[in-house]
C-alpha cells in the first residue's frame, strides 16, 4: 500500500505589491529585481489575515478537488514558519474553522521544504496502516516577518498557501519515493533572531528589528543550488528512475537563477522545469505547493505523469519526492 494526493487545492491573498510598489520603499529597481530574481509581484495576506486565514481558503479547496467529505480526514499537518502565533498550532485553529474536531493536529517547522517534508510525514503515516486519510497544508505569510526596510530580502518574499489531501493509494500512483535532509549548522545564514526563547519580545528586540527574517544572500544561494541538485539526483536514485522519466520538476521558488543553475546542472531543459516565481515570489512552505496546484489546472501535467518537487529553505532544510499521477 502507498499514498497519493486525492485532492489538492491553493489559495494566494489578492493584493499585489509589484516591483514598482518596492522602488517607492526602498532603494531598488523593478530592473535589478527582475534580473537578480526573476520576480515581478508578490501576494500580501491584508492585516486581519494570518497563515490560517490563507490555509483554511487552501484546504476548502483541496478537500472539494479530492471529493471528499471533509469529516473522513483522521488527521492535519500544518507547515508554517509563519504560525499565527507559538501556541496553540496553525493546525488546530485550521481544524476549529474547518468544523473538524478530536482528530490529532501538528504543526511542522521545516520553513520552504515544509510541504514535501509534510506529504512524506502523512505517506509515512498512511503505509503504517494506521490512518488514511491526511490533510497536509503549507501555508506561510512571509510578509508579517518581513522588514520592508531591507531591501536585500523584501523583495524576495510574499504570501500564499497550499493544501492537499493524502490517502490510500493500491496501484502504481501516488508518492513513489521521499527524500528530507537538513543541516543545523547553516541555521544563522537565514533566520529570525528574536520573538523565541532565545530572545524574548521585549522594547530592544522591536527596536533592533530582530523580529524580522535576516539572511545571508550570496552564502544562502550557493548551498540552495548544491542541495537541491543533490536532493534530485538522491531520489531519482532511490525511486530507480531517471530524470528522463520526469515530466516535469517543480523546484522550490526562490530565486529563478537558482532554478536555471538546477536545469543546467542536472542537464534538464527550462521547458520541464515548471516556474511562476514571477507571480509570486519566495512564499516559504507554500511555494512548491502553489506551483504543483497551478501545474495541474493549467495542464502542465496530467494524469498518468510523473513528476519531481524540490525544496530547499531555512535549516538549512531540503527535501524531495517523486509523484506519479
Ligand atoms: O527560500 C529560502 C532560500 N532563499 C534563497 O534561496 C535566496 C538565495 N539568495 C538570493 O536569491 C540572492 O542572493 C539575492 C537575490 C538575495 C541577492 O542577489 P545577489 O546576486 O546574490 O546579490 P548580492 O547579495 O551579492 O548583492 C549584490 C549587490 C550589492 O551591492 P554592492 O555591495 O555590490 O554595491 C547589494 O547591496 O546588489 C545590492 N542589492 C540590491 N540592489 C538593488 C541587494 N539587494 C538589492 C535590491 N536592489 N533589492
Amino acid at each position: 500500500m502507498g499514498a497519493k494526493l486525492l485532492g489538492i487545492g491553493s489559495y494566494l491573498p489578492e493584493k499585489i505589491l509589484t516591483n514598482k510598489d518596492l522602488e517607492k520603499m526602498v532603494d531598488t529597481s523593478d530592473e535589478w529585481i527582475t534580473t537578480r530574481t526573476g520576480i515581478k509581484e508578490r501576494r500580501v495576506s491584508s492585516p486581519s489575515q494570518a497563515s490560517s486565514d490563507l490555509g483554511y481558503q487552501a484546504s476548502l479547496k483541496a478537500i472539494e478537488n479530492a471529493g471528499i467529505v471533509k469529516e473522513s480526514i483522521e488527521m492535519i499537518i500544518t507547515a508554517t514558519i509563519t504560525p499565527d502565533m507559538f501556541f496553540p498550532s496553525t493546525a488546530c485553529i485550521i481544524q476549529e474553522k474547518l468544523g473538524l474536531d478530536n482528530i490529532p493536529c501538528f504543526d511542522l517547522s521545516s520553513a520552504c521544504a515544509g510541504f514535501i517534508y509534510g506529504l512524506e510525514i502523512a505517506r509515512s503515516f498512511i503505509d503504517s496502516g494506521k490512518y488514511s486519510t491526511i490533510l497536509v497544508i503549507a501555508t506561510d505569510c512571509m510578509s508579517k516577518v518581513t522588514d520592508y526596510t531591507d531591501r536585500s530580502t523584501c523583495i524576495l518574499l510574499g504570501d500564499g498557501s497550499a493544501a492537499a489531501v493524502v490517502g490510500k493509494s493500491k496501484d502504481d500512483i501516488g508518492i513513489l519515493d521521499s527524500y528530507l535532509g537538513a543541516s543545523g549548522k547553516y541555521a544563522r545564514l537565514l533566520y529570525m533572531p528574536a520573538g523565541g526563547s532565545r530572545q524574548p519580545a521585549s522594547i530592544e528586540t522591536v527596536t533592533q528589528r530582530l523580529h524580522y527574517m535576516k539572511m545571508e544572500g550570496s552564502a544562502v544561494y550557493k548551498v540552495a543550488v548544491t542541495s537541491m541538485v543533490d536532493a534530485v539526483n538522491v531520489v531519482l536514485k532511490k525511486a530507480g528512475l531517471s530524470k528522463d522519466d520526469i515530466s516535469l520538476f517543480i523546484p522550490h521558488q526562490a530565486n529563478l537563477r537558482i532554478i536555471q543553475a538546477i536545469g543546467k546542472t542536472l542537464d534538464v531543459p527550462m521547458e520541464k522545469i515548471f516556474v511562476n516565481i514571477e507571480k509570486y515570489g519566495n512564499m516559504s512552505a507554500a511555494s512548491v505547493g502553489v506551483a504543483f496546484d497551478e501545474a495541474i489546472r493549467n495542464e502542465k501535467i496530467k494524469n498518468g505523469d510523473t513528476i519531481c518537487m524540490v525544496s530547499f529553505g531555512s535549516g538549512f532544510t531540503w527535501a524531495s519526492n517523486i509523484i506519479k499521477l
